[in-house]
């Protein structure tokens, strides 16, 4: 499974990226308003430091004006991924995008009809949202597990990002329910590291070592 990271925030994109474990970023008009700063500024600075497929999402709700908004982003950079709402306007945008070679990433599935139906309008992704599902006591993971199953069943190679990921087991789930790839805020990622085994380790045989010089 791949790992993309899940902000808006140029510094935590930068100090994952460093760590080489990245493969792709995630934005959407939340995580963007939080940064206080132009979309488009954003998005043109996370391209200069991710190659992989970056996501922009659309602000438009009607099928020509996503597509128009989504050719601005993708004319900035080759790895532009346009991020659309899972609504029938959704549909009619991605598989404009699909007919001139935009990639796409549905956004807000919350079902496996949803993302079966994203797939056949030519979604390049599709975005199960495994957090907010499991706010309201669905089983997010289990969403996973469907879309897997039907994807696989019918040779559909969309690839599916498990997204609104909350905590470092919402990754391993994900993974071991066959996602291709989560998108994960930074605070997690970090979560991911650690060990507390890993920090005792660390610790004694430093503490041998020295004692060793000593
Ligand atoms: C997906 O791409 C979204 O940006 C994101 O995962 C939403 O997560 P949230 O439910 O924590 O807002």
């Amino acid at each position: 499974m791949k790992l993309f990271i899940d902000t808006a925030n140029v510094e935590e994109i930068r100090k994952a990226s460093e760590w080489g474990i990245l493969s792709g970023v995630t934005t959407n008009p939340s995580l963007i308003a939080k940064e206080g700063r132009d979309l488009l500024d954003v998005i043109q600075e996370i391209t200069s430091i991710v190659n992989g497929p970056i996501s922009a999402e659309v602000i438009s709700l009607e099928a020509n004006e996503m597509v128009a908004e989504g050719e601005k982003y993708a004319a900035l950079s080759d790895n532009i991924v346009i991020k659309v709402p899972m609504t029938i306007e959704g549909l009619k945008a991605v598989h404009a995008f699909s007919k001139k070679g935009i990639k796409t990433n549905v956004t807000l599935i919350f079902s496996a009809n949803q993302a079966l139906m994203a797939a056949r309008a030519g979604a390049t992704y599709v975005s199960p949202f495994v957090g907010r599902l499991d706010d309201i006591s669905f089983d997010g993971l289990t969403l996973i597990r469907d879309i897997r199953e039907i994807f696989d069943i019918h040779g559909i190679s969309t690839e599916i990002i498990a997204a609104s990921i909350r905590h470092p087991m919402h990754v391993l789930e994900s993974a071991k329910a066959g996602s291709d790839i989560a998108t994960i805020p930074y605070k997690v990622l970090e979560q991911m590291t650690k060990h507390p085994l890993t920090d005792i380790g660390i610790e004694k045989f430093l503490a041998d070592w020295n004692k060793s010089q000593a």
